[in-house]
């Protein structure tokens, strides 16, 4: 008798429970699959990669379930350069890229197949699909992704047997594929950073993903307005939860821990605890991405007033944040330099600062000396796509110290942040957070923001809320 899990309720398995098991099951393979939509531009990406590194093997890793605790696992998430070298999702799996003669290379999709019904694998363990849920034959697989795919569990064994071939793989993402193959870490940390530089430029399929993504969130921040009233009565958790539902009806999942932060949580750049009160005369800053099906996620930022109006004070800061993202914005366009629409930004905002007396000018300096930096915090933005901050491995001449081209996709978020405990500022200003934050398609003539369906002017967002606000 097979023993069971410590302090299972089951001691084990009986011979005849194990025979009973495996018989009477239907034939379930799927036929007449159709490839993936995003197959083909896989494909293409699949090959730039290779082009990078002619006569070498590549392993990307899909990553396995992390521990929570015991047998108990934290949702999974596949590693952002597998997906997007493949289009897949799968757990336990691993792209492989097989040097060839010619420069090329063979490509390999190894997956974790189907449990057959002749061993008791299907029906008990780690991965066993009467728990898990079906998962795909290989068979199945190479269709729907239109690439070759191999069964994982013999992949140390199919690494093993080229092991002369000079191998790179993307460390961190699944410690026992690592373990089967001598790599160098810093060649394998180029691996990595090549993958993030070739999601700088978003092909067409993306580029519709990220308006997918987008598009739901502003329905989504619109269902947060329309719950204002219960927010009030309830607390910040019910914004989350109302975006939460908004995301997982029509995605997979929220991009990130959403911020749903109401009056001096504001400040707090990763307040992501949203167990805090929602009081008429103060602001919400509502941080939030929708995560499509695909794994692509917007992050948009609204900073809206509880009550339906801004305060005088809460309208000055909010105007000078509003004006410096539209001077941000300007600077987003083709063959800019990256760094153009921050620059822009933070000298707006250090002017601002300057004049109300919160940091010494002239404003040369204080920007010189990066002063604005005690308000405003962090950077004004990054690339977006499968992660929030996106190709965050990229080489730095390609991303902060690159320019801008069609088919990028970045955050433009200038903030200003007034702590509850800061002396410096008068106390009617203390505890004051905005942000506005919007997604911005590079094209071919300047930009498109993805997220205009959300007002961001103070009078558009005020006209908005007293439209929807519930
Ligand atoms: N929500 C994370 C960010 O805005 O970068
Ligand atoms: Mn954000
Ligand atoms: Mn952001």
């Amino acid at each position: 008798m097979a023993k069971g899990r410590k302090n299972g309720l089951y001691n084990g398995v009986s011979e005849e429970l194990s025979a009973l098991m495996r018989t009477g099951w239907a034939d379930t393979e799927r036929h007449g699959l159709e490839p993936d939509e995003q197959a083909p531009y896989a494909a293409r990406r699949r090959a730039a990669l290779s082009a990078r590194f002619p006569g070498e093997r590549l392993v990307i890793p899909s990553g396995n379930l992390k521990t929570r605790s015991n047998d108990d696992t934290y949702p999974f998430r596949a590693y952002s350069g597998y997906v997007h070298m493949t289009g897949d999702q799968a757990r336990d799996g691993a792209l492989v890229l097989e040097p060839r003669a010619d420069g090329g290379h063979d490509a390999y999709c190894y997956q974790l197949p189907r449990d057959g019904r002749d061993t008791d694998e299907f029906w008990i363990g780690y991965t066993a699909e009467l728990w898990m849920g079906r998962r795909r034959t290989l068979a199945e697989s190479e269709v729907v992704l239109g690439l070759a795919c191999r069964d994982v569990r013999t992949i140390a064994e199919d690494l093993a047997a080229g092991s002369a071939v000079p191998t790179r793989i993307v460390r961190g993402i699944d410690p026992a594929l690592e373990a089967a193959v001598t790599t160098d870490e810093e060649r394998d940390a180029e691996l990595d950073g090549t993958l993030s530089d070739l999601r700088l430029v978003k092909d067409e399929w993306e580029i519709g993903e990220m308006r997918k993504a987008v598009d739901s969130t502003v329905r989504g921040f619109t269902d947060c307005v329309g719950e204002l009233s219960r927010a009030v009565a309830s607390s910040e958790r019910w914004i989350e939860g109302t975006f939460f539902r908004r995301a997982r009806l029509e995605g997979n999942h929220v991009g990130y821990g959403s911020i749903c932060a109401a009056g001096e949580h504001a400040t707090i750049m990763h307040w992501t605890d949203n167990d805090g009160p929602v009081r008429p005369g103060e602001l919400l800053l509502l941080d939030a991405g929708v995560e499509t099906h695909s794994l692509y996620t917007a992050d948009v930022t609204r900073t809206l007033p509880i009550s339906g109006t801004f305060s005088p004070v809460q309208r000055q800061v909010y105007d000078a944040v509003y004006e410096a993202q539209e001077a941000g914005m300007a600077a987003v366009k083709p063959g800019a330099p990256y760094r153009a629409f921050h620059e822009a930004s933070q000298r707006h905002l250090a002017a601002r600062l300057v004049e109300w007396g919160f940091i010494e000018g002239p404003v040369d300096r204080a920007y010189e000396l990066g002063l604005q930096r005690r308000f405003t915090m962090a950077g004004t933005g990054h690339m977006l796509g499968l992660d929030v901050h996106d190709c965050a491995q990229a080489r730095t001449e390609e991303y902060v110290d690159g320019v801008l081209e069609p088919g990028m996709v970045l955050t433009v978020e200038p903030g200003l942040y007034f702590q509850p405990d800061d002396l410096t500022v008068p106390e009617e200003w203390r505890g004051i957070g905005v942000r506005i934050e919007d997604d911005l398609l590079v094209t071919g003539d300047g930009h498109e923001n993805l997220s205009a369906g959300l007002p961001r002017s103070s009078a558009d967002v005020e006209a908005w809320m007293a439209r929807f606000a519930g």
